[in-house]
């Protein structure tokens, strides 16, 4: 048994054989994909985390930023490739079954669900925050009982519960309709993000970067905390991907080909170019210290240069930004249930759509439920090294699929192909290798406890029940 596990695989067009409540409807056109591509991209990452991150890295954080970004557009280059080929809801979930074999499949679709449930929470959180201090100012006090989780001495935060439930009603509505409501949101938040970088960089000021990297450029434990530009890059990751969701959405694209190549490529080219825009004004407008700390970074910011309307707007914009991001994962996170369900690794029932709406109602409350338990249970600080763990083992079975691809099917049909395709691959996996070991040891433990609970699951369930299984025992 143990020897025929690892030859179980898919064909490259398994994806077209699905029908009736087993498919998707195709309503999204490139432009609703840039925007979901930018709607989960740009949110905790860039609003929240860039303080973190400075706080590990110095001034240097803008190198964390770079070193981030490269992975990660590497890693788009061969989502790009392999999401053209096979336009499938999985992602790297569908792309690691066809290229390498079902547990490994397997142990990148619980990776990406990981990713998936932990990033909405986090996200949930984070706007609670901001929602809870904005009300604040409007004079409405939400009891802190209400308003965080046990572990901050709460109950249950429901602001956290409130966004999660109404953004997962939104995408049981249909698709189509919380696409046009994304797009609408991202274009205010990238406004916000706009008015930050034409307000801070004029007040650049290079004595601002001394001294550059005070932690050095790798990444050493100091006093609990994981610091140095290594680590810095490690936790920004989180600000980068969400263009992985795009891919998650290939069968509900109208024109596969062109629609999800400008939809990953174009997203992740606006947001490095915005980032590293927004992380330069903020070094050079004050120093590092005074911004690392607080949990409205970019806010603050403007306040120090004396616009506290600009701050004002800035803080709104974070609370129209961060839905876009828990909307496109919850999307993402249904899609990727809804793939692993429907072959046979997951109980059947979760792949079913809704014929009326075409999307999977039922997979996508599950999720809302999941997330909202974790957003009322879990504390922040940690969750993004954790959600950035599921992501760099999806990156790093991306690279080795697009080698594996190009050597076992050079002639297949590809919409986009990679330029110097073993070069990118090997920096994205290379890349992820380098983050993940740049991560705090007790993050790498817990994917590993997650990951050793998956395959335990896989043991007990998805072994059994593949339809790849199935078929095999038909036929002998
Ligand atoms: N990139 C997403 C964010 O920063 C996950 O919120």
């Amino acid at each position: 048994m143990a020897g025929s596990i690892f030859g179980r695989r898919k064909g490259l067009g398994d994806w077209r054989n699905y029908s009736g409540n087993r498919a998707l409807r195709r309503t999204l056109t490139w432009p609703h994909l840039v925007a979901l591509g930018v709607g989960a991209i740009v949110g905790t990452g860039i609003y929240t985390l860039i303080g973190i991150g400075a706080g590990k890295a110095g001034p240097a954080v803008i190198v964390s930023f770079a070193i981030a970004g490269i992975v990660c557009a590497c890693a788009a280059l061969a989502y790009a490739e392999l999401a053209t080929m096979m336009p499938a809801a999985g992602s790297a979930y569908s792309y690691s079954y066809v290229a390498l074999n079902e547990p490994v499949a397997w142990i990148v679709g619980w990776s990406l669900v990981l990713e998936y449930t932990v990033v909405c929470a986090a996200v949930a959180v984070g706007w609670s925050g901001y929602a809870v201090g904005f009300l604040n100012s409007w004079g409405v006090t939400i009891p802190h009982a209400f308003a965080a989780g046990p572990h901050a001495g709460g109950i249950i935060n429901v602001p956290a519960v409130v966004i999660t439930m109404a953004l997962a009603g939104l995408l049981a509505l249909g698709t189509r309709e919380s696409a046009f409501v994304n797009t609408l949101l991202v274009v205010l938040k990238m406004s916000a993000l706009a008015l930050f970088i034409v307000l801070a960089l004029p007040a650049f000021d290079t004595a601002n970067l001394e001294p550059f990297a005070p932690y050095g450029w790798g990444s050493v434990e100091v006093g609990g905390n994981t610091v140095g530009v290594a680590a810095g890059a490690a936790l920004i990751f989180f600000a980068f991907y969400g263009f992985d969701a795009v891919s998650t959405a290939a069968e509900e694209a109208k024109n596969p080909g062109r629609d999800l190549t400008i939809g990953i490529i174009g997203s992740m080219v606006i947001c490095t170019a915005v980032y590293m825009a927004v992380a330069a004004a903020a070094i050079g407008a004050m120093p590092v210290a005074e911004f690392a700390a607080s949990g409205e970074p970019l806010a603050h910011v403007l306040r120090s240069l004396n616009w506290p309307g600009a701050a004002q707007l800035i803080g709104a914009g974070a609370i129209v930004a961060m839905p876009t991001v828990l909307l496109a994962f919850m999307y993402g996170q249904s899609r990727i249930f809804f793939a692993i369900a429907r072959d046979g690794l997951l109980p059947e029932r979760l792949s079913h759509v809704n014929a009326r709406t075409g999307t999977p109602v039922l997979m996508t409350m599950v999720t809302a439920v999941v997330v909202s338990i974790i957003s009322g249970l879990l504390p922040l600080g940690e969750i993004a090294e954790l959600a950035n763990t599921g992501t760099l083992a999806a990156f790093i079975a991306i690279g080795v699929s697009l080698i594996v691809l190009r050597r076992r099917a050079p002639d297949a049909e590809r919409q986009f192909r990679v330029p110097f395709h073993l070069p990118i691959a090997l920096i994205a996996i290379g890349g992820c290798l380098y983050l993940f070991i740049s991560l705090p040891e007790k993050t790498q433990l817990r994917f590993l406890v997650w990951n050793l609970i998956g395959v335990a699951v896989y043991l007990a369930y998805g072994m059994r029940k593949s339809l790849i299984a199935a078929a095999s025992r038909k036929e002998a």
